[in-house]
């Protein structure tokens, strides 16, 4: 059955394994991976919508316009945040979204992750499918080193996300980030190039030699 969440989509979004979009940056059989742009606005604010049960307490997505423009204004390529989606491999539909904020480069090479999934595509699978996704892009397209995520201890869901990926649990900080209007302790996880045997051929441009 090709899901398409009721949403009308332009022909952009249907790539194929054969011919894949040009915005592209991984595929399996059931996602694809690829950068967010003004034209996914509609589908978005939609999804997001539809989402707020399941986004509650923990994530807050642009839901108007003006806040979809600023937010998508952060991304940059990689070159400081990814702004990415996991769409539906069969109807291009939006399943979640996974931005990499924060990239450092240097000595640092890390970047830290937020995520969420889009009502009704959540709890089957898509966002762990497309996060194996993320991390390929992040440390072999972006050659990061280290990818964190944030977590407050009773997201479950989260936790259970990044486990399944190898990410190691760092600790516990109080008060690490304003979240659904207070400052909220976080578990922190990490994962790097290597833990996930994804390392590229040649460093990135800015590690110094030594
Ligand atoms: C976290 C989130 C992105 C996971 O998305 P999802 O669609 O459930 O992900 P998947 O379907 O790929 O499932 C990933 C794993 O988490 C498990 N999982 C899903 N919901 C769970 C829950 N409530 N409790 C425990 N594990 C859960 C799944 O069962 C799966 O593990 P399994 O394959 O071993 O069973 C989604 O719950 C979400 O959007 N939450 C709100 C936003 C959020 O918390 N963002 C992260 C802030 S740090």
């Amino acid at each position: 059955m090709v899901e398409n969440g009721g949403i009308e989509r332009a022909a952009r979004t249907e790539g194929t394994p054969d011919t894949p979009l040009p915005d592209e940056l991984g595929r399996t059989p059931r996602v694809v991976l690829r950068r967010m742009t003004s034209l996914d606005q509609d589908e978005f604010l939609e999804r997001v919508r539809a989402s707020v049960d399941l986004h509650q307490p923990w994530m807050s997505l642009p839901a108007t316009p003006e806040a979809f423009q600023t937010f998508l204004g952060r991304f940059d390529e990689g070159r400081s945040a990814e702004g990415l989606l996991i769409c539906l491999s069969d109807s291009g539909a939006i399943a979640g979204n996974v931005n990499i904020n924060s990239i450092v480069r240097g000595r640092f090479q890390c970047g830290s992750l937020g995520y969420a999934a889009f009502a009704p595509y959540a709890g089957r699978g898509y966002m762990s499918e497309g996060l194996g996704l993320v991390l390929r892009h992040a440390f072999e397209e972006l050659r990061l080193h280290r990818l964190e995520a944030q977590i407050q201890p009773d997201n479950h869901a989260s936790t259970r996300l990044v486990q399944q990926h190898g990410f190691r649990y760092e600790g516990y900080s109080p008060d690490l980030l304003f979240i659904d209007g207070a400052w909220r302790g976080h578990d922190r996880w990490a994962i790097t190039n290597d833990m996930a045997g994804l390392v590229p051929s040649a460093p990135h441009p800015t590690l110094p030699g030594r």
